[in-house]
């Protein structure tokens, strides 16, 4: 059993756990996740380590209400318990000084990304970060990511703060701006994932992304989060998550993505339906 110290509601149906995790803690690096199960009845599902601290053996995730599991989790607070939070799993983020690295974030991927840009600015680069949200109120952890960054550009899609547009824009002007950049982490929903790779692949620069198809045991066992990359199965949880984008075969995953939406859908509709919960 896993207690959570602390409970963080960061912007509405984003909350993060601070979770005691002394094993997980004393290994995680930047890039690698925990599966989490709630209790002896509840599915497995992964989320990145957003921090940790290796003293205190405590690790922190954050994580988006989306349906029963994350609904579920959002219903526990500091002192309950988590039965299972395995970790760290998967490969770390490969870390070295490249010179400029961009890393961009969408959504509540501003929690993944900061370890990313902590460790590849502390590797020597100079690091911009690029975080955008649908609107101002959905944004978090800027000034914690201003800290770790050496210029940060934020957008909203509706324009209530920041840039008006995508993260995608600013990505661009930066790649066809006068410095060299010799990297690019995109981590967020598929689809910005993909859109920053066909941005970034005309300039071609390499990019990494952070592939989120479903998993069960997070161990390479079960084959459920297979995908092609390069044309070759990898299975994301051993082989991952990060990998190159541009050899990513999207359409192919983001298919896979919705393999149980019948059964995530009317599953949802029976946990609002027992804990009286509205979205
Ligand atoms: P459901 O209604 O069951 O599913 C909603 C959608 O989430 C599905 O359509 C599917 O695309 C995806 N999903 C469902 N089950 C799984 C599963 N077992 N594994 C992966 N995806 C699933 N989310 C966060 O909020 N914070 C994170 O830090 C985070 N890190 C992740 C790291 C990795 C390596 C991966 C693969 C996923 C990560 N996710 C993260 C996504 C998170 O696991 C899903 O949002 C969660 O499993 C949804 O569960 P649910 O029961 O609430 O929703
Ligand atoms: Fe089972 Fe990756 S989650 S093989
Ligand atoms: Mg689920």
């Amino acid at each position: 059993m896993n207690q959570i110290l602390l409970r963080q509601d960061l912007v509405p149906k984003i909350h993060s756990f601070k979770v005691a995790a002394p094993k997980v803690a004393g290994k995680a690096q930047a890039g690698q996740f925990v599966i989490v199960r709630i209790d002896e009845r509840g599915e497995r599902i992964p989320l990145t380590i957003a921090d940790w601290d290796r003293k205190e053996g405590s690790v922190t995730v954050v994580f988006m209400e989306v349906g029963t599991t994350t609904n579920r989790l959002a219903q526990l607070g500091a002192g309950d318990s988590i039965t299972d939070f395995v970790g760290p799993l998967g490969l770390p983020t490969h870390i070295e000084k490249f010179g400029t690295v961009v890393c961009v974030a969408g959504g509540f991927a501003v929690a993944t990304i900061m370890p990313i840009a902590r460790a590849m600015r502390q590797a020597g680069n100079r690091v911009i970060s690029i975080m955008g949200a649908r609107s101002k109120n959905l944004i978090f952890w800027e000034d914690e990511l201003r800290r770790v960054s050496d210029r940060l550009i934020v957008t909203t899609d509706d324009g209530s703060y920041g840039r008006k547009g995508l993260v995608t824009e600013p990505l661009r002007e930066l790649l066809s701006g006068d410095g060299k950049i010799s990297r690019v982490i995109a981590i967020g929903p598929t689809v910005m994932m993909k859109f920053c790779a066909k941005t970034t692949e005309p300039f071609g620069v390499k990019t990494i992304v952070s592939l989120n198809p479903i998993m069960v045991d997070g161990t390479g066992m079960c084959g459920c989060c297979r995908v092609a990359v390069s044309g070759a199965t990898r299975f994301v949880c051993v082989d991952g998550p990060d990998f190159d984008g541009h050899q990513v075969d999207w359409d192919l995953l983001m298919a896979r993505q919705r393999i149980y939406l019948d059964e995530e859908k009317r599953s949802f509709e029976q946990c609002q339906h027992q804990h009286g919960t509205h979205s």
